[in-house]
């Protein structure tokens, strides 16, 4: 119970520092470079016209920048945002009431959109396609369905799983905008940004270091770089150095390109007890009992991009350069030894 609470208490602290780190506009938002040019014509064109912005998706993994994104849509349009998440809309009512307090041109942030109820789902078409809706009240021979119209607003949706939207949903969106992962030049530059908010020096190699090793995700990134910055606290150093950047990354488990024991167990599951696969993730994620939607959302799409893992119709496979990564100089007993 004890360790629930401090978990809590940790992790609200965590959401706070990361608040703090989030860039407010498009222009101190980094890399992305092809997303942010649409978005900025966008953007640009619906305030010319003075009209509301249209329906925007970002997909794309964890800790990408899609609630700062939301955010800086607003920011950049000078509205509101009202911000919410699919499981927190229980009833359509409780959509009702949220989009009837919106003014116009406002931006409603839907978080996790994937995971909204159907039945809210469905009275959010009509409100996106033409800016009203059906809402029934009274019940049996009492009940009759009144139309309340909307001002023209813009529905940020977010989701780690844009297959799993509906069609009708995902249709409605007029820009969808996928975020890739970050290159290390950009991670570099988010990790000194983080570093002069935090006001902590950090040599350029380390700087490097902590950008290669960040699964080219930011939030890792700015996570890293405060556990590194602890380890170079206690030791006393005027500016981080690769020494201590190094120790701490070993310490915290993070291989040499940036995996952690899990994408370790994975791969040695898909590699050694599977001969390589093809093999169903589901059997991947009990062998390693871990839950088949963190594999799906977190792990998976790294391991693909890096090139370790094959999605195919049997199943996940192997490739040539997982063999040589984990079955050669990289494998689990690196968390193990000291240098
Ligand atoms: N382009 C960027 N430039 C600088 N910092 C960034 C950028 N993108 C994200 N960050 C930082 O990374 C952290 C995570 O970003 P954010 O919370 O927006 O990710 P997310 O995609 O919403 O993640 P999730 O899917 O888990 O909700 C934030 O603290 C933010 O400051
Ligand atoms: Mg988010």
């Amino acid at each position: 119970m004890d360790d629930r609470i401090l978990d809590e208490g940790k992790q609200q602290h965590e959401e706070h520092l990361e608040m703090s780190l989030r860039p407010e506009y498009l222009n101190q938002y980094i890399g992305q470079q092809t997303l942010k040019n649409n978005l900025n014509v966008f953007i640009e064109a619906a305030r010319i016209r003075e009209e509301a912005l249209d329906h925007v998706i970002l997909h794309g993994p964890p800790g990408l920048g899609k609630t700062t994104l939301s955010n800086i849509i607003a920011n950049e349009l000078g509205v509101n945002i009202r911000t919410t998440s699919g499981p927190a809309i229980e009833r359509a009512g409780d959509l009702a009431a949220i989009l009837s307090s919106l003014e116009m041109g406002d931006v409603l942030f839907i978080d996790e959109i994937h995971r909204l109820p159907r039945a809210v789902e469905e009275i959010l078409y009509s409100a996106m396609e033409d800016f009203f809706l059906d809402v029934v009240i009274g019940k049996g021979e009492e009940a009759r369905s009144i139309r309340i119209d909307l001002p023209p607003f813009t529905l940020v949706g977010a989701t780690t799983r844009f297959g799993s939207l509906s069609a009708p949903l995902r249709d409605r969106f007029g820009v969808q905008l996928r975020l890739e992962y970050y290159d290390v030049d950009s991670l570099v530059t988010i990790v000194n940004r983080t570093a002069d908010i935090f006001e902590v020096a950090i040599d350029d190699d380390s700087a490097m270091e902590l950008a290669r090793r960040s699964r080219g995700t930011p939030r890792i990134a700015n996570r890293l770089l405060r556990r590194v910055r602890d380890f170079s606290i206690v030791k006393s150093e005027p500016s981080i150095t690769l020494d201590t950047t190094n120790h701490a990354l070993k310490v915290l488990e993070v291989d040499p390109s940036g995996l952690d024991p899990i994408d370790h167990k994975i791969m040695n599951t898909i590699l050694n007890t599977y001969g390589g696969g093809p093999v169903g993730l589901e059997t991947v994620a009990v062998s390693i009992g871990e839950e088949v939607v963190t594999l799906l959302d977190v792990y998976e799409p790294y391991l693909i991009q890096q090139g370790f893992l094959e999605r195919t119709p049997r199943g996940r496979k192997a490739t040539a350069k997982s063999y040589d990564y984990f079955n050669g100089k990289c494998q689990m007993d690196i968390f193990r030894n000291e240098e």
